[in-house]
């Protein structure tokens, strides 16, 4: 199995618990969530149509889609609530010195980015 590969993301004391920050990691649209079960890297694009889900709402472990109201859980990826049926890939994230890093999940399928 290849070595996963961790890329700085941001400052674990910018993303207090109860908070999302998304950053760009490989050129890719992740979403950073703080619950209080812990820290967990998603992919930040809804697997619905196209949204942005750091435009949505964090509450506990569930992240809204702030398009059409998908739910997701961002423990595991889970679409807790449709429309979506597809879960969302869920990356790897550790604390290295205050620092939150991520690796991105190589099995994800390539994501459609629209800045
Ligand atoms: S785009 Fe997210 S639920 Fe439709």
């Amino acid at each position: 199995m290849a070595e996963l590969r961790f890329e700085p993301a941001l400052a674990l004391a910018d993303l207090p618990r109860g908070k999302m920050r998304a950053c760009t990691i490989e050129g890719r649209s992740v979403l950073l969530c703080h619950t209080k079960d812990g820290l967990h890297a998603v992919d930040n694009i809804c697997t619905h149509a196209w949204a942005r889900l750091d435009e949505g709402w964090l509450r506990g472990h569930k992240l809204v889609c702030p398009l059409h109201g998908a739910v997701f859980d961002v423990r595991d990826g889970k679409v807790l609530k449709g429309p979506a049926t597809v879960r969302l890939p869920v990356h790897r994230l550790r604390v290295v010195e205050g620092c939150l890093e991520v690796a991105l999940d190589p099995a994800a399928p390539p994501q459609e980015i629209e800045f």
